[in-house]
């Protein structure tokens, strides 16, 4: 297991099919999977083994349209898995990606895990990957997700109408995004 980057509190290194036991136990749990539309369906440990498999493997990368990261506190060892983020569907000709991001240990919530870890990400897609833009997609009536990107730099774009759908119900799904140029001015 090797660390590829770190913020003040956090390592982040690629993850490994060995991590699909602690992935697939928090994405399954009902705190943490209520705002991941994607995970509104039981997630089995072969079908999160793949997803690793298919998201890890070496290739060129102009190919690549997703980088997935593992991160966990740094005074924990590099198998205590506390999370995941990742920048999807890259276009490298626009140069833009979608964020995600999932603290799946909700003791760790509003402690400003999630600011620091969107800063660390907005740095490694603008410096790293020469990026240009970087968007997300968030529950309306995810307070605390929204509070956490408006911090680290997010705007709000636009609103789908009942588009999403919540512990609470059908809500709205909104539109966020930072722009290299507001990035460079915020930081
Ligand atoms: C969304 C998520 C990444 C946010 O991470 P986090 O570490 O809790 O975020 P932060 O602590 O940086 O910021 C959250 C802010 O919202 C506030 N907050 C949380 N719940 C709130 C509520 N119900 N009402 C008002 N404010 C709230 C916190 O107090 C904190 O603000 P503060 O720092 O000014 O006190 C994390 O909660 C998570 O992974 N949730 C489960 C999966 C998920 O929802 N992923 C995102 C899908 S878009």
């Amino acid at each position: 297991m090797i660390e590829f980057m770190e913020s003040k509190r956090l390592w982040y290194r690629a993850p490994e099919i060995a991590d699909a036991e602690i992935i697939g136990k928090y994405i399954n749990d009902e705190r943490v999977r209520g705002h991941l539309s994607v995970t509104q369906f039981p997630l089995g440990l072969e079908a999160e083994r793949e997803f690793l498999r298919s998201h890890s493997a070496a290739a060129p990368f102009v190919a690549r349209t997703d980088v997935v990261f593992v991160f966990g506190l740094k005074k924990s060892p590099p198998d205590k898995v506390i999370g995941s983020t990742g920048l999807h569907q890259i276009n490298w000709l626009v140069r833009s990606a979608e964020w995600g991001i999932v603290i799946g240990d909700p003791k760790q919530w509003n402690k400003g895990l999630g600011r620091e870890i969107a800063a660390r990400m907005l740095e490694y897609a603008f410096v790293g990957l020469n990026l240009n833009r970087v968007h997300l997609r968030v529950d309306a009536d995810n307070v605390g997700g929204i509070k956490c990107y408006e911090a680290a730099g997010f705007q709000l774009e636009g609103r789908q109408r009942q588009n999403a759908i919540g512990p609470s119900g059908i809500t709205d799904m909104l539109l966020m995004a930072v722009l290299r140029e507001d990035w460079g001015k915020t930081r």
